[in-house]
């Protein structure tokens, strides 16, 4: 199965990221656009770094009522983006919602569901009145995520297997917490190599510090794409 590569841009100012930007063209073809930049400059960051030639992965992680999150949906699918994220959480309309506005909008963006935030505990689960583990809930959203007309999810690295255990082939499982074998983890605690992911079957992986951060942001994404199959 092929795997990409996604740069997360965990920054709020375009202009801080473009000179990398602009060294990455041409090896990388997916940019993470997050809410930390998104609210700091609004659909034009979306505008300029599609210009720059990147597909966009707008991560808005959207949750509210059905018919709000289906008209936001509707309004960021005119923007030239290619994967948007909405909370799985919000239950089966609020994505039914979702699927339908993005079909009738854009029928080639990719819709992906976030399931359960890796800073979410059995604890934190338990004080919103969920009675089970992060784990189970991955499953149980992830489920109804895709019986909802999802084409994706957003999964920790140790999630991919017991998704796809459970989904059928064709959702893609889109996966950060992704550090080369000699890296440094960072504030990650549960990663895994290009390679480990890859062969775990996630189809795209989010990394960011590890090429933002490198002293040669190319060579530093070029050894990553070594690890993955074509
Ligand atoms: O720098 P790093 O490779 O850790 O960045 C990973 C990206 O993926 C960041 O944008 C981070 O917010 C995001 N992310 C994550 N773990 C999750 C969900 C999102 O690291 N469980």
């Amino acid at each position: 199965m092929p795997c990409e590569l996604i740069i997360a841009l965990d920054a709020t100012s375009t202009q801080a990221v473009t000179p990398t930007l602009r060294q990455l063209q041409g090896t990388l073809k997916w940019v993470k656009v997050g809410l930390e930049m998104f609210t700091a400059n609004g659909p034009d960051c979306v505008r300029e770094i599609s210009d720059l030639g990147f597909n966009i992965f707008l991560d808005l992680k959207l949750h509210d009522i059905p018919n709000t999150v289906a008209k936001a949906v509707e309004s960021v699918s005119k923007l030239p983006i290619q994967m948007l994220t909405i909370h799985t959480s919000g239950g089966r309309e609020m994505m039914q919602w979702a699927a339908k506005a993005q079909a009738q909008t854009a029928p080639d963006l990719m819709l992906l569901g976030v399931t359960v935030l890796t800073s979410t505990s059995a604890a934190t689960l338990n004080e919103t009145g969920v009675a089970d583990t992060p784990a189970n809930q991955v499953v149980r959203l992830g489920q109804l995520a895709v019986e909802s007309g999802l084409r994706g999810l957003v999964c920790s690295p140790l999630e991919i297997d017991p998704l796809r255990r459970i989904l059928p082939s064709d959702i893609n499982l889109v996966t950060p917490g992704i550090r080369p074998a000699n890296a440094q983890a960072d504030d990650q605690t549960r990663i895994m190599t290009p390679a480990e992911a890859a062969r775990a079957g996630a189809n795209y992986l989010v990394v960011g510090r590890p090429i933002m951060k490198a002293a040669d942001p190319v060579a530093a994404a070029r050894s990553m794409l070594a690890e993955l199959p074509a």
